[in-house]
């Protein structure tokens, strides 16, 4: 074999050996089958009357007064699906947060292992100038390890 045979054959076994190697790690890390295009960006609900099982179990689903009072503490639920996901050591939501429109608020991290239920309670508390429409909007959001990010809103009046 000569020096350019020999050199074009490494480089097409170490890309080989490379492309291999990503393929193993993502095996690894997705141990099950993964829908990539969840991954691309935000994932909402995309008709609110007929919910995929897949947008039941991940969309948040927010529980909120209608109407607060500027200064006065509120209590803002978050719970991941209409029905509870499941929280175990290959499947699991690995956070939910909550911003006040596009201001982040908090957020509650999850381990694996699947002792907490993908349910958050944060106590709000908005100032008089936070809306000045009278109106505003809590976002929440949750990152699934297999389904990638997903979001919901409502709105509450601010009086
Ligand atoms: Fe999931």
């Amino acid at each position: 074999m000569d020096r350019r045979s020999f050199l074009k054959e490494a480089v097409i076994v170490s890309v080989a050996a490379g492309v291999a190697g990503t393929a193993m790690a993502a095996e690894r890390y997705f141990p099950t089958k993964v829908d990539q295009s969840l991954f691309e960006g935000i994932n909402r609900v995309k008709d609110a009357g007929q919910k995929s099982p897949l947008e039941k179990s991940h969309a948040p689903v927010i529980t909120v007064p209608a109407t607060v009072k500027a200064g006065e503490p509120f209590t803002v639920e978050v719970s991941i699906g209409e029905v509870l996901h499941p929280m175990g050591p290959v499947h699991w939501i690995e956070y939910i947060e909550l911003g006040i429109g596009n201001e982040p608020a908090g957020r509650i991290d999850f381990q694996p292992r699947g002792y907490l239920k993908p349910k958050a309670v944060f106590t709000v508390v908005l100032p008089s100038d936070a809306a000045a429409s009278g109106k505003v909007t809590l976002l929440a959001r949750q990152r699934c390890n297999l389904h990638g990010l997903w979001e919901g809103s409502i709105d509450i009046a601010l009086a």
